[in-house]
């Protein structure tokens, strides 16, 4: 799916009637909601913004959309309380800060709608060991420990499936790094459909924009920016000041040979590939364009002007930010109102599926 093109109607989403069920189950044939969730882990950053918030603030203007700051993903690894509390205030000021309004959308902290935490147990209990175990980001994650992982983060994705189900969202737009957990999703929802014999959960889909899906590391163009690398010269951070991000491009990996004058010379030269298709993706151009702007060009002379766009793009968004981290009354008062209103979404849902379950609500 590319940004833009119009969503697909999921038939899944529209129908949910027991199979041998005696009451059949009507929701709204039409309804697309979008659900997606960022982890209060600390610097926000380039990866981020281009791989999910900026496509989530395109999304707010036609879908009915949740956004929701994971706190309980977050605690899958030690997180400082008072650290988590703050970032959990950091990452939604990022969020409205690049745009996303709360009166449209719903915004709010997973761990206030204690439905999320309800559902991922049953969930726990629908998918299967083998399933887990190759999950990919699990690997990555629990590295030579795996004996002494949290057994949260080994179950991190029947979490996600909740988080997603628990509001039947239909879509879900992500970056490249998430597609294996939307399938586990998607195998979970199909398993409890089949265990207990009704068509009550969507096949969600995910949304993968067109540009920046991996943004890779400033260091090393073979690893993804993230939140955990150790070298805070690995990524951009959504709160870094304009002097930061100069000193940041300008340190760079890169290689000894000019810039390509299309896509097919950034091949086996990954560093200029990720800074190229930033470039691109900042300035909204296509990496053919990039590349043809930038033909046979030296790095450095590349790097003043991808500073000074970088510059340009986040420097509003921090100085929002900035105001925000003034005023945490604001922020949540923001993840109050959007808890409130996801647990009015969720409660009936949830209440269907724990009598399907067979819980018994005397
Ligand atoms: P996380 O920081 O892992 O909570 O990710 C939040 C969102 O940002 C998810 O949709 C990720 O797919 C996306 N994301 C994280 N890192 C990157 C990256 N390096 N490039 C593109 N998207 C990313
Ligand atoms: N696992 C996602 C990430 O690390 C965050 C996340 C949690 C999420 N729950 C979600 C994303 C539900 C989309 C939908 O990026």
């Amino acid at each position: 799916m590319t940004a833009g093109a119009p969503l697909r109607h999921n038939s899944a989403a529209a129908t949910t009637k027991r199979h041998h069920g005696k009451r059949p189950r009507v929701t709204d044939r039409t309804m697309q909601r979008i659900f997606s969730g960022i982890q209060p882990t600390g610097n926000l950053h380039l990866g981020n913004y281009l791989g999910a918030i900026r496509n989530w603030v395109r999304l707010q203007d036609e879908y009915e959309c949740l956004f929701c700051v994971v706190d309980m993903h977050a605690v899958t690894t030690w997180q400082e309380p008072r650290e988590l509390v703050a970032n959990i205030r950091e990452v939604t000021a990022g969020l409205l800060a690049a745009g996303l309004d709360p009166e449209r959308n719903i915004i709010f902290n997973q761990s206030q709608v204690r439905g999320h935490a309800q559902l991922a147990w049953i969930f726990s209990c629908v998918a299967r060991m083998g399933w887990l175990n190759r999950m990919t980001q699990f690997k990555e994650k629990a590295g030579k420990h795996r004996e002494n992982a949290s057994v949260g983060l080994f179950a991190y994705p029947t979490l996600m499936a909740a988080d997603i189900l628990l509001y039947k969202a239909t879509h879900v737009p992500v970056g490249e790094d998430q597609k294996q957990h939307l399938e586990l999703t998607r195998d979970i929802a199909q398993k409890f459909n089949n265990d207990f014999g009704v068509e009550f959960f969507p096949l969600v889909e995910p949304l993968i924009f067109g540009a920046a899906t991996r943004v890779m590391s400033l260091r090393d163009g073979t690893n993804k920016m993230s939140k955990s690398d150790p070298s805070d010269y690995s990524r951009i951070n959504m709160t870094d000041d304009a002097d930061t991000i100069v000193v940041k491009i300008r340190k760079a990996k890169t290689d000894p040979a000019p810039l390509p004058e299309s896509p097919a010379g950034l091949e086996d030269r990954p560093e200029a590939a990720n800074l190229l298709g930033l470039y691109g993706a900042l300035s909204e151009t296509s990496l053919e364009e990039t590349c043809q702007r930038f033909a046979g060009a030296s790095f450095s002379d590349f790097k003043n002007e991808f500073a000074e766009l970088s510059v340009s793009v986040l420097g509003p968004i921090q100085d929002e930010m900035r105001r925000l981290s003034a005023d945490p009354g604001h922020v949540d008062a923001v993840l109050r109102q959007g808890a409130g209103r996801a647990r009015d979404l969720a409660a009936p849902i949830l209440a269907e599926i724990e009598e399907i379950v067979g819980y018994l609500r005397p």
